[in-house]
Formats: C-alpha cells, structure tokens, sequence
C-alpha cells in the first residue's frame, strides 16, 4: 500500500504569536554576519510606503558618508567578523560614485557583496556593478501594471524596471530577488501574477508586509497604517489555492540568507519567498546591523538604539573607535521590535 504523503508544515502560516527569547544571553558582536549599508537616503521614486506625499526631508549632499568613510566602516565591520556587505539606499543607483562604492567593498574581500534596488537605472548600470564585483541584485516590483506602478511608486516607469531587468540579466544576474511589498487594497490582487514570475524564470519573488516606519502615505493622521498590512500567512494560502501545496527549500549554503522564508511552487524553476517582519518578527534570529547614509550604526530597522560612527571617522578613521561602536550597537538590538519605526527604509537602509 502507497506510503500516505507527508505534509510539512508551512512556517508562515503557522500563526502562534512569537515572542523571541535570545536563547545565548545579550547578543554579542560574533553573531552580526550582515552590513545593510545605505548609501544615500535620496530616490528616485516615492513608493507609498517609504516616502510622505511631499515634505520628504533629504540629508544635505554633504552630510552623506564619503567613499573613504563607507570604506572604513566596512573595513572594520569585515575585520569584525561580518561576512556579507549589502549596498542599499534609498536607491543606492542615484549616487554617482556607486560603483566606486562597489568596487572599494569588493575588495575588501566579503563573502558576499549584493544590492537592492528599484531597477530604474540598471539599463546603465548593471554591467558596471557587475564588473566592480557586486554579485547579487534584488529589485523592488509592487506591481506588474504600468498604471498602477506608477502610482505606487510617484511615477516610475514599468517599461523602465523590464530593461534594466533585461540589462541586469545581460550582464550575469541570472538569479534575481523581487520584492513585492503587498499592500491591502492597491496591489494585493497581484500576489498570484507576481508569484508567477518564479514559475519560468530562476527568480526569487518575495512577498513583504508592509512596515510602519519613518512617515509614508500610511502614517498620515486619520490612517492606521496596520491596515495596509496583509499577513503572509493569507498570501501564502491564496498562493496555495491557486499553485498548489508549497514546497519549502533549506538554503544550509546560499550567500546572504536573509529573513525570508522560502519556497517553491510546484514544478516551478525560481521561488517564492515571505518576509513576514509584522506578524512573525524574526528579531531572535537578526543577524545584521545597518550604517545610514550619514554615519549611524543602527541596531534594528524599528525605533532602536543608534551609534554614531562620525567621531570615529574624522579627522582621520580610527579602527578601535569603529569597532567599539560596532561592539556597542550591537548591545543595543531589541529582543522584539516596536512595531513602529521613527525613520522611514529609505533612511535606513532598507
Ligand atoms: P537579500 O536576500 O540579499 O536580498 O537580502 P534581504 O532580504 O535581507 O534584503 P532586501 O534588501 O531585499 O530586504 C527585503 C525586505 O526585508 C526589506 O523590506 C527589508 O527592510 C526587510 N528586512 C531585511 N532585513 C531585515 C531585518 O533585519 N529586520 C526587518 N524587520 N526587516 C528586514
Ligand atoms: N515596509 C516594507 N518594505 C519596505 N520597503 C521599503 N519601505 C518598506 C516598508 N515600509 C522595501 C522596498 C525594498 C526593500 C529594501 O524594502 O520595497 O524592496
Ligand atoms: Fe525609493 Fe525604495 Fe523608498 Fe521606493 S522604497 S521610494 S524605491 S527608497
């Protein structure tokens, strides 16, 4: 008699509050394994989520951390035991020493040097970040409608994001993330199509729920921005519906292993994946701290406790200094996160 199958439990709709407990003691600088670097808190874009209808306030062109500095605080953060640099922003693509920046952490030797990005300018710039030795790209999609990607994204061009896939994809980056970040009521009914991307292609399409931070369309008075999130837990399901039973994928090996959770529709060739930050918090498990665009080591993407590394940098960088403020912010990470950020992605570094 044929064996009856065994059902794995799906992880994100395993809905058990969870209360992170730190299972080793006060986290300590050996467990920090990924830098979040932004470049610059300034886009090209004003996706719904991350930005304010106006009023959006950029740090002065001054203020943001040099070449020389981001170098530096990498440099240390390397030395310190971090294996995996990942370049962000705002959109790290408006800076136009990107690619030195990449070229300067290339060789700093990590084990892993990625981006996120919207994609709008990587018709130009692919094949150069691909050459200064970033080896992974992870784009930003909200929508596959023209119209609506503009909306959510302040007018952006859908036909723009397609040729810089099409350019990222010339020039090696055959594995793409896509972030979705799935919001009730303007691009929820998407959730099947966006996942639909990984059936053919060798991509990981990952679905995002919404984080109150910083001020965005969603935090505005007489809006409450939990609204906007849809559980994955519902994502997941629909997408079940619709493909059949998900299949988890272990990634023991993978660079850069982030808070998602993965897995693969049937017979599909790429992913899926859930960061799930609102309803299951992976704060236990967080592993990265993030250096804003002018000069703050910051502990957790939430309110949370910042370091700044200026007095470190300047006149002159001071590699003892820089690993006591890394030592220090680590200190500071959050059992669990507050649920409400005081600055938005785009001044974090995503
Ligand atoms: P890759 O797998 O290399 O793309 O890394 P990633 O998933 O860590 O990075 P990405 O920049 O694509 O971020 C995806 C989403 O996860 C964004 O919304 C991030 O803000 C969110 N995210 C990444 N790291 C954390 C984290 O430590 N805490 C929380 N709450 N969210 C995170
Ligand atoms: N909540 C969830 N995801 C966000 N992102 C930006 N702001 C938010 C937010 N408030 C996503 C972007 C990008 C990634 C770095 O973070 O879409 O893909
Ligand atoms: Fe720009 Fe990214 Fe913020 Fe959108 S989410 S406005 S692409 S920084």
């Amino acid at each position: 008699m044929p064996l009856a199958p065994v059902t794995i439990p799906l992880q994100v709709l395993d809905t058990a509050p969870q209360r992170p407990v730190f299972a080793q003691g006060p986290r300590s600088l050996s467990s920090v394994r990924l830098l979040r670097i932004s470049v610059t808190d300034r886009c090209n874009l004003r996706c719904v989520y991350c930005m304010p209808e106006e009023g959006m306030h950029f740090a002065d062109r001054s203020d943001l951390l040099s070449p020389d500095d981001i170098e530096s605080v990498a440099r240390v953060a390397v030395d310190v035991g971090v294996e995996s640099l990942k370049i962000t922003g705002g959109e790290p693509t408006v800076r136009p020493d990107i690619v030195e920046i990449a070229m300067r952490l290339k060789a700093l030797g990590p084990s892993d040097l990625s981006m996120t990005t919207n994609g709008l300018q990587l018709r130009r710039l692919a094949a150069p970040l691909r050459d200064a030795g970033v080896e992974r790209l992870t784009l930003s999609l909200d929508s596959l409608q023209p119209d609506r990607y503009a909306a959510i994204t302040g007018g952006g061009r859908l036909d723009l994001f397609w040729e810089g896939v099409e350019a990222a994809e010339r020039a090696g980056f055959d594995r793409l993330k896509i972030n979705m970040v799935v919001m009730r009521g303007r691009n929820d009914d998407e959730v099947e199509a966006m996942a639909s991307l990984s059936l053919e292609r060798r991509w990981t399409v990952r679905f995002i729920e919404y984080m109150p931070l910083g001020d965005s369309r969603f935090t505005v008075p007489g809006v409450d921005p939990n609204d906007a999130i849809v559980e994955n837990a519902q994502v997941a399901r629909r997408l079940a519906d619709r493909f059949g039973e998900l299949e988890p994928v272990a990634r023991p090996t993978e660079a850069g292993v982030g808070p998602a959770s993965v897995f693969r529709l049937p017979g599909a060739r790429g992913r899926v994946g859930f960061i799930s930050a609102m309803s299951r918090p992976f704060c236990e498990t967080c592993n990265r701290l993030r250096l804003t665009a002018t000069g703050e080591l910051r502990s957790c993407l939430f309110d949370g406790g910042e370091v700044s590394v200026l007095s470190a940098l300047r006149p002159v960088a001071d590699d003892n200094a820089l690993r006591t403020a890394f030592a220090e912010c680590v200190r500071l990470k959050p059992e669990v996160h507050s649920a409400r950020g005081n600055r938005a992605m785009s001044q974090l570094g995503g």
